[in-house]
């Protein structure tokens, strides 16, 4: 099917009603119309808060800091889109999905055309707002274009996320997370953050405004993995104190310029590598296998959470 024939077929399968809600005005009207910025999320949103009962697997693949729209995120995909979504339905983006800033003129160029071939394939796709994307009217258009709220959670097999909006955690954000983490039965839970609580890179390093406001929540509910962007490398850290049990993974190598390490490091600093890469994470109820992968698609860290 080429491009032009899936786009008709899609759209086929849109009621007019949702087309009526989510209808990208604010893109060029003439462009609109006959481009793919028609082009919209398969089935965008039917998950969120759903939750999949027939089975405790789940699978996502997931990167950060990709919207460049230079060959790198192209290849990346590329990769990607050699795993199935029978066994990887979920695609994170950690944040900053369009650069320099989430204009609705550049979503196409720096994330429909470089992301179409997963998008094709249906994968799901589950955005949380990099600062990138809070510059340009707060992520108005990315909201739009994906159909998503400031911060959400959804559920897939065992898992359960909590997709954050880290520019700005208010009160209002943190009480909903906190309720909401609170009556969670979830076997895993993670917290999908686009500014790293910790991080061993010379251009950010640690945040701590989301240590202080984060991770005594972390602690509290029992959460066992932090995903998180901003840095443009990747970096694996074991427990911290204040954060309880929870792993943390810093994933922002998705195609934009990549960042060093500083070489003193006041945490359980586990794997790092600056390199561009996606994660792909799978588990069930009592394992979850993470493994990060580099442009010549090998698996340079792998590691294995186990509950009893
Ligand atoms: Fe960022």
């Amino acid at each position: 099917m080429n491009r032009r024939d899936f786009i008709k077929s899609f759209l086929s399968l849109v009621t007019l009603s949702l087309i009526a809600k989510t209808s990208f005005s604010s893109f060029t009207p003439s462009k609109a119309e006959n481009q793919p910025f028609n082009l919209k999320i398969p089935d965008k949103n039917k998950w969120l808060n759903s939750r999949d009962q027939n089975s405790n697997y789940f699978g996502f693949l997931a990167l950060g800091d990709m919207g460049t729209g230079w060959p790198t995120e192209y290849e990346l995909v590329k990769l990607m889109a050699l795993n199935s979504p029978q066994y990887f339905p979920s695609i994170i983006l950690l944040g900053d999905i369009i650069y320099p800033s989430a204009k609705a003129n550049l979503i196409e160029p720096n994330f429909i055309k470089p992301f179409t071939p997963l998008i094709e394939k249906g994968h799901r796709f589950y955005p949380i707002l990099g600062n990138h994307d809070d510059h340009e009217l707060k992520g108005k258009y990315i909201k739009e274009y994906f159909d998503i709220p400031d911060y959400y959670t959804f559920s897939s097999g065992s898992a359960q996320f909590w997709a954050l909006n880290s520019n700005d955690l208010n009160a209002q954000q943190m009480n909903w997370f906190n309720l909401s983490a609170q009556k969670s039965k979830a076997k895993w839970k993670i917290v999908l953050v686009h500014h790293s609580p910790y991080c061993s890179g010379s251009v950010h390093k640690n945040n701590n405004h989301i240590i202080k406001t984060l991770c005594p929540s972390l602690k509290k509910y029992n959460f066992d993995l932090c995903l998180s962007g901003h840095n443009h490398l990747y970096e694996r850290i074991g427990i911290v104190p204040e954060a309880g049990n929870c792993r943390f993974i810093v994933s922002g190598g998705g195609s934009a310029w990549l960042h060093k390490f500083e070489e003193k490091v006041y945490f359980d600093r586990q794997a790092i590598n600056s390199c561009n890469h996606y994660l792909r994470i799978s588990g069930n109820q009592n394992q979850m296998i993470l493994e990060a992968i580099n442009l010549q698609g090998k698996v340079f860290d792998q590691a294995v959470l186990r509950k009893a």
